[in-house]
């Protein structure tokens, strides 16, 4: 089964829009990346002021590969050459899982 990954990040109330902006606009090349299987921007509502990103994945290797090459294009921010942005969060954590069990609705 596959690998979610999930990066947490610590956004100031102040830094939320740009953080959202930047999502907005980011870079669009996980979805090419062999063994991606799914990515959701999650806005905290209630329970924490943590902003997700959730990331699933064939296996591990598939995940790792990303991490070695787009991601970091992915991560730039901004046009080629310029000025990496000042990042709009404040921290981050990696989380790491394993699907045990998954459903989908049925069809028709
Ligand atoms: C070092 C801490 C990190 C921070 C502060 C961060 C923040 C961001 C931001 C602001 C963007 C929007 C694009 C941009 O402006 O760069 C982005 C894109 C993204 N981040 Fe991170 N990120 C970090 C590490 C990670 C990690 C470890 C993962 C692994 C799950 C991840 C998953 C993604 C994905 C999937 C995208 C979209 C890339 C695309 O469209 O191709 N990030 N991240």
């Amino acid at each position: 089964m596959s690998i979610v990954k999930i990066n947490v990040l610590n956004v100031p109330a102040e830094q939320r829009e740009i953080l959202e902006k930047r999502f907005a606009s980011r870079a669009g090349a996980v979805e090419g990346s062999d063994g991606f299987e799914w990515f959701e921007l999650l806005r905290p509502v209630e329970g924490t002021d943590d902003y997700l990103v959730y990331t699933r994945w064939r296996d591990e290797e598939s995940f790792q590969a990303w991490m070695e090459g787009p991601m970091k294009q992915a991560h730039q921010g901004g046009e080629a050459g310029s000025e990496r942005p000042k990042p709009a969060a404040a921290g981050s954590t990696l989380w790491s899982f394993e699907v045990v069990q998954q459903a989908a609705p049925k069809q028709g």
